[in-house]
């Protein structure tokens, strides 16, 4: 003789109850590695209006994680062709063009369906700063081109501006702490954690005709016009951040050269060429930037690569002025030098005021810490409540069957 029958309806109501709870387990930890949708991307477009050339960055993140953080990353730098837009002020009509070829490529890069939701900003910095001194209306005549020609583009371009020094600096400043993981972290407790204050690094920043030094200042700033306030992440950060104009590196050239060189960025191409940017000493960079404007021209010519670098003239005045800079100027001495790096990028961004601004602009870095968010999909949940249910369901039944089925 075999099983009762009230036996096999209790089997069976236990067997459904292990195997739907069995079921929604796996589902909730399946589901929060979120294996299941590939999420959306989103994407924004910045322009960087410099002094000597316009370069576009394209930047991405995944959609779901938006107001969250750490998850923004650099889909495509382009250099516009010809010079920075202040170059166009006797000329307007034409900045529109040599935006073009640029945005084309950023085009073809973000899906269509994308166009119309990705938002597109253009900042102008110190090229159009100093036009400014000179002839607001021509400043102006240049951002009627640059927005009529952008404003044209299928994406949501939100307009042109001028930044100030200070935003600059302080952009830049948000960018290099965002792009290291400073700002705020995700531990492996599963929690957002602000990481402390004192691991925030400093930035400066060689433009073609400013310089920026933005950093959290030891003690109170007493000239408030240098100090930039803002919360990030639920934390509130107060830096020193100035802007000096006129001391880029093209136009110390020029002031020494009594004329303007084609620039390109940067300390870090400088110390690139030179092979100083593994942390050398101070002594160390001093002592090859010397031995380097001491090498005879005709050597070094013969020992410049193949290609013929034509920023090759300019490296031994643009080292002595960095090194002049940074040791006269802003007074590192060989203690404290041993803490700068020389960078262009960090994490594939490069690093420049673009993404800070963006972040800002698109409100992707949260004023307050983001609030625990569980990564499951809709389905996913659905799923698992349902399984719950039915897990439960069955061990009522199987309950019921063993208090109320009159043996037979
Ligand atoms: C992100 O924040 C903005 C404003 O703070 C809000 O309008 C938007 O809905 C938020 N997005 C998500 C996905 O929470
Ligand atoms: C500024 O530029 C405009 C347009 O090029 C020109 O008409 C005007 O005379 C300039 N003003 C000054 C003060 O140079
Ligand atoms: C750099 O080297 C030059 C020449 O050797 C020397 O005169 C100068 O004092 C050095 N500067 C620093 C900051 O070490
Ligand atoms: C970021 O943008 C807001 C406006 O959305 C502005 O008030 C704030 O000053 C900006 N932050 C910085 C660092 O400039």
């Amino acid at each position: 003789m075999g099983l009762t029958w009230k036996q096999r309806v209790f089997t069976a109501l236990l067997g459904t109850a292990a195997v739907s709870g069995l079921t929604a387990l796996l589902l909730i930890l399946v589901g929060t590695i979120n294996v299941l949708l590939p999420p959306d991307t989103k994407f924004g477009i910045v322009f960087d209006a410099g002094s000597s050339h316009t370069s576009l960055f394209v930047y991405q993140w995944p959609a779901n994680k938006e107001n969250d953080t750490g998850m923004v990353s650099q889909a495509l730098a382009c250099q516009a062709e010809g010079s920075g837009i202040s170059s166009y002020a006797s000329n307007p009509a034409r900045v529109g063009e040599s935006l073009q070829g640029c945005l084309e490529e950023a085009l073809a890069l973000i899906p269509k369906a994308k166009h119309h939701e990705t938002p597109m900003f253009l900042g102008a910095t110190a090229g159009m700063r100093l036009l400014s001194r000179k002839n607001r209306s021509q400043v102006e005549d240049v951002f009627a081109a640059v927005r009529q020609a952008l404003g044209q583009s299928p994406v949501d371009f939100r307009g042109a501006e001028l930044l100030t020094g200070q935003d600059e600096g302080a952009f830049g400043w948000i960018t290099i702490n965002y792009v290291l993981g400073l700002l705020v972290k995700y531990s492996f407790s599963g929690e957002w954690i602000r990481p402390l204050e004192e691991t925030l690094v400093g930035a400066l920043d060689m433009g073609g005709a400013s310089t920026q030094i933005t950093f959290v200042p030891g003690g109170p700033i007493l000239d408030k016009t240098t100090q930039a306030t803002f919360r990030l992440y639920g934390a509130d950060h107060t830096v020193y951040t100035h802007s000096y104009l006129c001391f880029g590196r093209d136009q110390a050239l020029s002031r020494l050269l009594a004329e303007l060189v084609q620039a390109f960025s940067s300390f870090y191409y400088t110390f690139h060429f030179l092979n100083l940017t593994s942390k050398p000493s101070l002594s160390e960079a001093n002592a090859t930037v010397w031995q380097f404007c001491r090498r005879p021209w005709k050597l070094v010519e013969e020992s410049a690569p193949a290609d013929q670098d034509p920023w090759l003239r300019d490296y031994c005045a643009s080292g002595l002025y960095f090194l002049t800079l940074l040791v006269e100027g802003y007074g590192f001495s060989e203690e404290t030098w041993g803490g700068i790096e020389f960078r262009q990028q960090a994490g594939g961004t490069d690093i420049g005021w673009t993404l800070g601004y963006m972040l800002n602009l698109t409100n992707l870095i949260p004023a307050e810490v983001p609030a625990q968010r569980r990564a499951q999909s809709f389905g996913v949940w659905t799923a698992g409540v349902v399984f719950l249910v039915l897990t439960l369901a069955a061990t009522l039944g199987a309950v019921g069957v063993q208090l109320f089925w009159i043996q037979d």
